[in-house]
């Protein structure tokens, strides 16, 4: 296996986690390579946001790993080359089936060959046991921050689980970059946050910075990522850039 797995990861809720994981994907999947993309939060809004109801779904991320073949969980999305791994609220169950130190996401994967270059995953806000598989499993991280006060505050924390994975479970993890979301380029707080990230976290940080968009936030409900809702908006522009700098960065 010689994809990417990229795992998008940040204990906070409502930090962009799910918008980044769905419209990157999108971005790299409307390029014309073909890309997974795996819904690991019960919330399953990465599902819902590309289309589908849980509840009409016949399988999950919940089933996958209770022994599913990725083949039959994978749905086609709107998108040509997007596919997805659906989640379904009965996930959350999974968070204390799971043993810890079990790597299911990453056996799972291992059997995928060259079909998807590229995997997102899309980690629940918590660093819970869903997480540490989508860590295990993949090979590069993502961490999503927001503009806004607090926006350091636990990624000391994330960033100690991921040495952690890294010498328990998976010596393979790099951390690809910190994306900043939601910058409103009005306020003060913003580039000011913006500024104090860029200070902890140097060259770590992609040059892109997704704005505070409408358009982004409305994409979901109509089901399809922002590539498809409106190519020609801010947060179109700055996905295709920030898909363009993830796929530079190796
Ligand atoms: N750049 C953005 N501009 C405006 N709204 C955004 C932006 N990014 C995310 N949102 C909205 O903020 C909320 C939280 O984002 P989400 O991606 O679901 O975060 P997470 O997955 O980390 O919980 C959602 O309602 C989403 O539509
Ligand atoms: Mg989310």
């Amino acid at each position: 296996m010689n994809s990417r797995v990229y795992a998008l990861a940040n204990q906070k809720g409502g930090v962009g986690k799910t918008t980044t994981a769905i419209n990157m994907a999108a971005c790299v999947a409307e390029a014309g390579t073909p890309v997974l993309l795996i819904d690991l939060d019960p919330q399953a809004n990465a599902t819902t946001g590309l289309g589908f109801r849980p509840d009409q779904l016949e399988l999950s991320t919940y089933d996958l790993l209770h022994g599913s073949a990725l083949d039959d969980v994978v749905v086609e999305t709107g998108v040509p080359n997007l596919h997805l791994a659906p989640s379904h609220p009965d996930l959350a169950a999974a968070q204390v089936e799971l043993a810890a130190g079990d790597t299911l996401l990453r056996d799972l994967l291992a059997g995928i060959g060259d079909r998807y270059p590229y995997v997102f995953v899309d980690c629940p806000p918590s660093l819970g046991l869903l997480t540490v598989n989508a860590l295990s499993a993949a090979n590069r991280l993502i961490v999503p921050v927001q503009c806004e006060y607090y926006a350091l505050e636990g990624l000391a924390q994330l960033l100690q689980s991921v040495e952690l994975v890294r010498t328990r479970l998976n010596p393979r993890l790099g951390v690809t970059g910190v994306l900043l979301t939601m910058y409103d380029a009005r306020t003060h707080l913003a580039r000011d946050v913006a500024s104090e990230v860029r200070e902890h976290f140097g060259p770590l940080v992609f040059d892109t910075v997704v704005p505070r968009s409408i358009r982004l936030a409305e994409a979901p409900s109509h089901g399809v990522p922002i590539t498809r809702y409106d190519s020609r908006s801010a947060g179109a522009d700055a996905y295709y850039r920030v898909a363009l700098e993830v796929v530079e960065r190796g």
